[in-house]
């Protein structure tokens, strides 16, 4: 097991470190003008929303609340099973709350599916979506996404809090992963 350079399995850059931050201050702004006045609940998606949720909240200049799931729509390869399981679930009632789920990559959406009728089903006052990614040539059900970080090709991506095999969550861009690493 080789624990050397992490961004050396990396093909193509998708978003930079910078990109990333300069978009995550214009999704704050945009959330902090939409839910000005309004109740903010930020339930993050774990593991791999941790870096966009850390970024995000700190952005945000007002009181807000977050909580966290954990769910398994994945083993450890690189396809959507479209199985979802709550490994974890909120620790606090959420009725009445405004909702901003805050995820990292929505690909199949099969998850963000699940998970925003699921959140509904409590009896939120309203649930919205934010995703650092989206890869929208690999929809197979329509999601309501309010915002959106970026869109890309269907390519497998790391970094950022998205994992191969739990690890690259660490890089602080975003990239495609070189196929050797997994093939
Ligand atoms: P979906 O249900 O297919 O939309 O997939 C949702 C979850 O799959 C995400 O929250 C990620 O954990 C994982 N995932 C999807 N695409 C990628 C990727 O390109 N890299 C790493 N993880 C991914
Ligand atoms: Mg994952």
């Amino acid at each position: 097991m080789e624990h050397g350079h992490v961004a050396a399995d990396i093909e193509r850059v998708v978003a930079s470190a910078d990109q990333i931050q300069a978009r995550i201050k214009e999704l704050a702004a945009q959330v902090a003008k939409d839910y000005k006045d309004r109740d903010l609940l930020l339930v993050g998606v774990l593991k791999g929303a941790v870096m966009v949720m850390a970024d995000l909240a700190r952005a945000i200049d007002r009181h807000l609340e977050m909580d966290w799931m954990a769910v398994s729509s994945y083993g450890s390869g690189t396809k959507s099973s479209g199985v979802v399981r709550i490994l974890k679930d909120l620790d606090r009632d959420i009725t009445n709350r405004e909702v901003l789920i805050v995820e990292d990559i929505v690909d199949t959406g099969l998850t963000l599916d699940w998970l925003k009728s699921n959140l509904e089903s409590r009896g939120t006052k309203s649930v919205e979506i934010l995703t650092m990614l989206r890869k929208p040539e690999a929809a197979k059900v329509k999601v309501d996404v309010k915002y959106v970080g970026f869109d890309i090709p269907t390519d497998f991506v790391v970094g950022y809090g998205l994992d191969f095999d739990e690890k690259y969550r660490n890089l602080d861009f975003i990239g495609v992963l070189a196929k050797h690493v997994y093939s």
